[in-house]
């Protein structure tokens, strides 16, 4: 076994955080001596107000009276949800005029993908690899959202997917550790800003903490059972990124880790976020998910799911009211420290005066939050063409030209509620942009037939318009995918074909002998594996939010070229699930020369005929399409792949040059990869992790060099004794244009 060289000795501090960045508030002391001051004259009551995190129905037609009495004593600290203007005014004038010490609200509310103007899903701004658009994206959707006096977002969600049957893979920065890590700190930056009391910023929520992406089967809320080295390999860094930029708040998550709920764990509350990541802003709970402990079967009733969630260092309860009922009284039987509640008050007012609340509580009604403003459109349209993933491109059908006599067909061509996606509320259908809609605004040569209302419909009644129109035209462009209900929150599916009778509808419009577009409006990856000999061109858009149509149009008529790659590997079927292209070898790798697919397998084969790999017999062992992958309109040649040194020593940098040449006859922008394994280790490594990526533009014929810098501390994970090491040893390395292609070296670390 190869010496392990120890880079930080203490387990404790195998996270820590870099401090004084500018746009990080960790061990910011300005605003400490105005809390205690404060905290010396809060009651008991008050005090456990601050802990209070109250919802109200967003279609609520009045205030209730016992509500405004209750901010009155300042028995709550926080609202979400509250959309009349006149409401938010209105509680925060009670809050800072009659209680007892004048504390303002937080109004909070899901600004996931954008408040009224919709950016492609999250997992859509993902596959755009684009750190600058994701950031764009957030401070769009912080400045709509605050001109409606919103502070607060419970966004961004950093869980890492593995499972494409999960519903909130929509929500999700998708597979890879270092991508979440990238996207989750321009998140960040992009809600708060340098300042985040300016009032057109909002606080940020890392969520959901932690590990609710590995729930069993992909089914929502399931439990998760992982090992603390997975944990720390591949779902801390992401909120890792998001505290070191300066993330407000954290959410703890609905499921259980290893028998503990996330909510009422003191080593993931208090050890890892608290001494490690050095947290200093608030933790909120998820809804319900503090008397949801008794659901678990971790607590007996909701005084005790109060009392785990209060000892394991949760400081805000969203909407269950364990704190409200119970906190005093266990306080008074010493179950509970009055300075324990104190750290909980602490940390909310700290955000509190960062947000600037005590200075300027109110709404400022000059700020109108700009809504569908024409530069907040162009941005939702250039994010949704840099997401938009062209899968398959048959004789490079497309890009298609705007003469082209297209049949438009499909549930999702002109469906403006669903290409918003999940987490939509704000958006509305008026103001979305769909495909029907940018080919009317066109001069364009096209006929439209839904064929099948929503994607779920089971009618073949439009059947035989859809067919007429497609013999009609030179091209089919097929909207199809998924309803946007049908991914998020609770939405898991154990089948993830197209819905309904798509595939049935493509099949007959097939036999037309007309080529096929296939656009995929959906929250996950769709498995197409019977489909998609029928079509020509595949392009995965994703939820694409408010502008989607115009994005499409533009794409597919080769205005703009697609530039999205895939954040998630692509799975053939849901049998496949969970796949992530970083995984671990196994003693019996799976390789195609030891393959025998199942129709190839003689009856009566002798039962160890088959080579004993590790893959499936049915679909083998690699995905549809691999993570990172997607095509362009052009091509890209990867050449000259060099490295520095053969040998590095500890904390040497490393420099790989490779060049990349656009081929084609178009201009293109590749996204280059770059890939590593640790070849053997003091525990098994993935067979390749993503460390490096670049966007690359390129001319038709146009050749550019790039250079990718890496050091040892790129290769650190954590070990079997949960310290953060870099082994000495062979490390191959990949350059390429996804997780399953590139050009191989590699080198050593030696000490
Ligand atoms: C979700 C959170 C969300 C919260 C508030 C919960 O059901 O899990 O992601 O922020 O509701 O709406």
């Amino acid at each position: 076994m190869k010496k392990i060289f120890l880079l930080l000795l203490i387990t404790v501090n195998i996270l820590s955080c870099k401090k004084n960045k500018k746009t990080s508030f960790v061990n910011d002391t300005t605003h400490e001596a105005k809390i205690e001051a404060l905290l010396s004259k809060m009651t008991l009551e008050e005090k456990i107000g601050q802990t209070n995190l109250r919802g109200v129905s967003s279609r609520a037609t009045s205030l209730p009276t016992d509500l405004k009495e209750s901010v009155r004593k300042g028995n709550v600290g926080a609202f979400l949800n509250i959309m009349n203007l006149e409401y938010v005014d209105e509680l925060q004038r009670i809050a800072v005029e009659e209680s007892p010490n004048g504390i303002p609200l937080i109004f909070g509310r899901d600004v996931i993908h954008g408040f009224k103007t919709l950016f492609p899903i999250p997992l859509g701004l993902a596959a755009t690899w684009d750190a600058k658009i994701v950031e764009k994206s957030s401070e769009i959707a912080a400045f709509e959202a605050s001109g409606a006096g919103i502070r607060w977002t419970f966004a961004p969600m950093l869980d890492i997917a593995r499972d494409s049957r999960w519903g909130r893979i929509a929500e999700s920065p998708g597979e890879d550790p270092y991508l979440a890590t990238v996207l989750g700190a321009a998140y960040i930056k992009g809600f708060q800003g340098d300042d985040l009391s300016s009032p057109y910023r909002m606080a940020a929520s890392a969520k959901h903490y932690i590990a609710y992406g590995a729930a069993i089967g992909g089914r929502d809320y399931n439990t998760v059972d992982i090992s603390e080295q997975l944990l720390r390999n591949v779902y801390l860094p992401p909120f890792k990124a998001a505290i070191d930029a300066g993330s407000a708040t954290v959410m703890s998550s609905f499921n259980e880790i290893n028998g503990i709920p996330a909510t009422g764990n003191e080593f993931l509350l208090k050890d890892v976020l608290r001494d490690e990541l050095q947290f200093d802003g608030f933790v909120v709970s998820d809804w319900d998910s503090v008397i949801e402990m008794v659901a678990h079967g971790y607590a007996s009733d909701e005084k005790h799911a109060g009392e785990l969630a209060a000892k394991a260092g949760l400081d805000m309860e969203m909407t269950s009211q364990a704190y409200e009922n119970h906190l005093k009284e266990l306080i008074e039987e010493k179950k509970i420290s009055v300075e324990e509640l104190n750290e909980f008050v602490r940390n909310i007012l700290r955000i509190k005066f960062r947000l600037g609340l005590f200075k300027n509580p109110h709404r400022n009604k000059e700020h109108t939050g700009n809504f569908y403003a024409k530069d907040h459109l162009k941005e939702a349209k250039k994010a949704a063409i840099e997401s938009t993933v062209l899968l398959k491109n048959k004789n490079s059908i497309l890009p298609i030209s705007e003469k082209t006599n297209v049949a438009i067909i499909g549930p999702l061509a002109n469906a403006p509620h669903e290409q918003l996606g999940t987490w939509s509320f704000d958006g509305e259908k008026e103001h979305t942009n769909t495909p029907l809609n940018a080919y009317q605004d066109t001069n364009t040569n096209f006929k439209f037939a839904k064929g099948l209302d929503y994607s779920r419909d089971t009618s073949k009644k439009g059947f035989k318009e859809a067919i007429n129109i497609a013999k009609k035209s030179d091209v089919i462009l097929f909207f199809g995918g998924e309803e946007a209900i049908l991914s998020g929150e609770a939405h898991s599916r154990a089948n993830i074909d197209l819905p309904g009778i798509q595939e049935e509808l493509i099949n007959e419009l097939a036999k037309t002998g007309k080529p096929i577009v296939l656009v995929i409006m959906a929250g996950r990856p769709i498995t197409i594996t019977n489909i998609i000999d029928k079509t020509d061109a595949v392009l995965m858009a994703w939820h694409p939010g408010t502008m989607g149509g115009e994005a499409l149009y533009e794409i597919i008529n080769g205005i703009k070229s697609p530039e999205g790659r895939l954040p998630v590997s692509w799975p053939k079927t849901a049998g496949q699930l969970p796949y992530f292209y970083n995984h671990k070898n196994t003693g019996r790798p799976a390789d195609s020369t030891n393959y025998i697919p199942m129709d190839k397998i003689p009856v009566a084969a002798w039962q160890s005929s088959l080579g004993n790999k590790s893959h499936y017999l049915d679909v083998g062992f690699t995905p549809h399409f691999p993570f990172g992958y997607g095509l362009t309109y052009t091509s890209f040649k990867y050449s000259d792949v060099s490295i520095s040194k053969k040998d590095i020593n500890f904390n040497e940098d490393l420099e790989v040059k490779f060049s990349i040449t656009n081929t084609g006859k178009k201009a293109g922008k590749e996204i280059a990869q770059l890939y590593i394994q640790d070849v053997v280790g003091s525990i098994t490594r993935p067979v390749k992790e993503l460390k490096r990526y670049q966007h690359v533009s390129l001319k038709s014929g146009e050749t550019k060099e790039v250079i990718f810098k890496i050091s040892s501390k790129d290769l650190e994970f954590v070990n079997h004794k949960l310290i953060k090491v870099a082994e000495e040893g062979v490390f191959n390395l990949w350059v390429g244009p996804n997780a399953a292609q590139g050009l191989k070296t590699s080198f050593s670390i030696k000490k």
